[in-house]
């Protein structure tokens, strides 16, 4: 399969285009490098440098034979974008290429705008360049379980069947998002649902919770191809952001009361769920969700599973609740369905003391770059 990967340079793309070349898959990758810009206007690098993009491929190359095509800039740009897809003539897209992170949204104006106009514009060139160049490519979409937010009902998988006054339709889900970012998730949906309706375009659109870890098959034994790794309020997740506070000796900072509840994944599984859905596309005319994680944790149970694993290794943990700057209900019923990724194959990684245990050890070697005044930014939601 010819695959084009937008946001090849990110936490999720770079490990992505390793892992579909390595089963075969022909990958070219497009990137602008925003999330290292925002990252270093907030002041807020990852634990350790990685090499460019160009370099990272040719890395790549020198140890896999398998060549990444490379493309180099916005995608909100039509010229751009209609080139990249025009060169690449893709049967499918991985599009990751958005401003990923809430808090980063949550800033100010400036960061408001930047959220909505990069995330809805990419994906509306994604959906003309499809129709232009190719048709009857798959779009895998990456969104997020926050789509939906925290619901005193059980949430489905994508659809929702409403009987109303004796009659039944299907509808997407009802969606409450709890973030600017979030909201662009739900407006780049409703973009594409209307297209599907309108060309036939298939979609397969992942409702993905917070991912942690950076080991994966391609990677383990070649710290050069990590992917960047953040470890901040702003953009690094919070799994993450724990297993690095907690071997700092910073207090893991639990937000509130603790008991916000959400589906995680191990950035291996993720990679699953992407090649899984690529494998078995979406029908032609087709709107296809999956809800992409693999277990529910509170924040709580999060920081106790850190603070178990830590204090096994030695490192003498400790759980702070500091005030949530966020605004979220902080003790909530959550019931969410997943079992799509799992009818076509997804076998899970479940978070384990040993998984925790390889991250600290690796986050360790780095303890010296560690700067704690990117943990606790206070990023206000009001
Ligand atoms: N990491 C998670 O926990 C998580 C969870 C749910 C959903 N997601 C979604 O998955 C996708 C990938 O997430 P990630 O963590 O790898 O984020 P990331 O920021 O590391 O990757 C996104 C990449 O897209 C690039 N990009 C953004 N706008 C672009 C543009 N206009 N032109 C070209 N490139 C552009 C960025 O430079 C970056 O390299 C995002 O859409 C994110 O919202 C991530």
């Amino acid at each position: 399969m010819r695959v084009l990967i937008l946001g090849g340079d990110g936490y999720l793309g770079w490990p992505t285009a390793m892992n579909l070349t390595a089963r075969g898959h022909w990958v070219a990758v497009a990137d602008n490098y925003l999330r290292r810009r925002l990252c270093r206007e907030e002041n807020v690098e990852p634990l350790f440098g990685v090499p460019n993009l160009h370099e990272r491929c040719a890395l790549w190359e020198s140890v896999s034979e398998k060549q990444i095509p490379v493309f180099i800039g916005d995608l909100t740009d039509w010229e751009f974008a209609a080139e990249v897809f025009r060169v690449s003539k893709p049967d499918a897209i991985v599009h990751y290429a958005e401003q990923p992170a809430a808090p980063y949204s949550m800033l100010n104006r400036r960061a408001a705008a930047l959220t909505l106009n990069n995330n809805l514009t990419v994906t509306a060139n994604v959906i003309f360049a499809v129709r232009e160049y190719c048709p009857d490519a798959h779009i895998v979409k990456l969104g997020t379980m926050g789509e939906y937010g925290t619901p005193d009902i059980d949430i489905e998988e994508g659809w929702l069947e409403v009987d109303h006054k004796g009659r039944r339709h299907k509808f997407l889900y009802p969606r409450q998002a709890s973030s600017l970012y979030h909201t662009t998730k739900i407006m780049d949906t409703d973009l594409l649902w209307f297209y599907v309706r309108m060309w036939n375009l298939r979609v397969t659109d992942l409702m993905q919770g917070p991912v942690y870890g950076l080991f994966t098959a391609e990677n383990e034994n070649d710290d050069r191809l990590l992917p960047f790794f953040n470890y901040d309020e702003i953009f690094g997740t919070v799994l993450n952001r724990f297993v690095v506070q907690a071997v700092a000796g910073y207090p893991l900072t639990v937000f509130g009361k603790g008991g916000q509840t959400r589906g995680y994944i191990n950035i291996k599984d993720s990679l699953n769920c992407v090649r899984l859905s690529l494998e078995n596309p979406a029908q032609t005319g087709e709107l296809r969700i999956f809800n992409q994680f693999t277990e529910t944790f509170s924040v709580n149970e999060l920081a106790e599973r850190v603070t178990h694993a830590g204090n096994e290794l030695g490192l003498n943990v400790k759980i702070q609740h500091v005030e949530n700057p966020r605004k979220e209900a902080e003790d909530h019923y959550y019931n969410p369905k997943h079992t799509g990724l799992l009818d076509l194959g997804l076998t899970p990684h479940c978070l384990d003391d040993k998984t925790l245990e390889q991250m600290m050890r690796f986050v360790m070697r780095y303890k010296d770059r560690i700067t704690q005044d990117q943990f606790y930014r206070q990023v206000k939601w009001a």
